[in-house]
């Protein structure tokens, strides 16, 4: 606790000096969460909150591919990632020249991609999506059938949700596909009445057996708006802790599995940060406006 306090104390502080604010996401551990973050949410929120920032620099608590979204939106001010190894496994499942070569296999069929991937990835979509609007994003474009990139899982379970056709790609998320069905049975028979809520990053199986599925925002709103006596969170560790903050009343079951990208960052990384400067978020020229573009007509919708 005395080095939290002497970190918290020093990047209020840092904050101030260089008109900086941090954006944290969801998964972000409590100290991070709720004593240093200015805005916090899921990808959607971030990336919407982002566009609408004022402040000169901004640190991104959470993953790589969240502080690139910031840098799209924001070409002109400093952001900052406190841990470059902060990735994702779903980002790294996927290339450039993959998208190249399924646009190729499907000629005419628009591509639709996951937030959760590269600049370079973005640049050569039609448009993003994240867990929180991919139906409405899927559905937006009128089209019979639309590729969903990169991950299987979210992909399958929008089409269950849908009539749009998906065709989808491999990748998964290392944190959700380890969620089982078998879990949640063991889950409902030691914790009578315990209400489920999955993310939809989770296999399809696992969401068919939850009682909710949707973003981390969708599951904390979940929360909010039904105050269930007791309930778990199919997600990543950290979620549970910070949405338990503000309902006392709740019961929060948890096992959960954690992030080990979104857990390299911590309050001693983002003061080195706000400090050193470091480290910055650049993006290819090159790229930079085919993905902004992707991200913007997202926003759009
Ligand atoms: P959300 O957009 O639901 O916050 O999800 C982001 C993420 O990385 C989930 O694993
Ligand atoms: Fe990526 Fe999964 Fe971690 Fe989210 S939880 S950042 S999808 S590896």
């Amino acid at each position: 606790w005395p080095s939290f306090v002497d970190d918290i104390d020093a990047i209020l502080a840092l904050k101030r000096e260089r008109n900086a604010i941090i954006l944290a996401h969801n998964y972000q551990t409590p100290e991070i969460y709720h004593c240093v973050a200015d805005i916090v949410g899921d990808s959607l929120a971030l990336a919407r909150k982002a566009v609408t920032v004022e402040a000169q620099v901004i640190v991104v608590a959470g993953v790589h591919f969240m502080a690139e979204t910031a840098k799209l939106l924001n070409p002109n001010k400093t952001v900052l990632i406190p841990d470059l190894g902060a990735g994702c496994s779903l980002a790294d499942s996927i290339t450039a020249q993959d998208v190249r070569l399924m646009r190729q296999s499907y000629p005419g069929v628009p591509i639709v991609t996951y937030v959760n991937t590269s600049a370079a990835v973005k640049a050569e979509s039609d448009i993003c999506c994240t867990s929180g609007n991919a139906k409405a994003v899927v559905e937006s474009l009128g089209a019979p059938r639309v590729i969903m990139l990169p991950d299987e899982y979210l992909a399958k379970n929008v089409a269950a949700e849908t009539k749009v056709g998906i065709i989808a790609w491999k990748g998964r998320c290392e944190v959700h596909e380890r969620f089982t069905p078998a879990d949640i049975r063991e889950l409902r028979a030691a914790y009578p009445g315990v209400i489920v809520l999955a993310h939809p990053e989770c296999p399809p199986d696992v969401v068919t057996e939850a009682d909710f599925s949707g973003s981390t925002a969708a599951m904390s709103d979940y929360v909010e708006r039904e105050k269930p006596p007791r309930v778990v969170l199919m997600t990543e560790c950290s979620m549970s802790d910070n949405v338990a903050v503000a309902h006392p009343e709740v019961e929060f079951v948890r096992p959960c599995n954690l992030c080990p990208h979104m857990k390299r960052i911590t309050l001693a990384n983002i003061r080195v940060a706000l400090e050193e400067n470091r480290h910055e978020v650049r993006i290819d020229p090159g790229i930079a406006g085919r993905a902004r573009r992707s991200v913007e007509r997202m926003l759009s919708i």
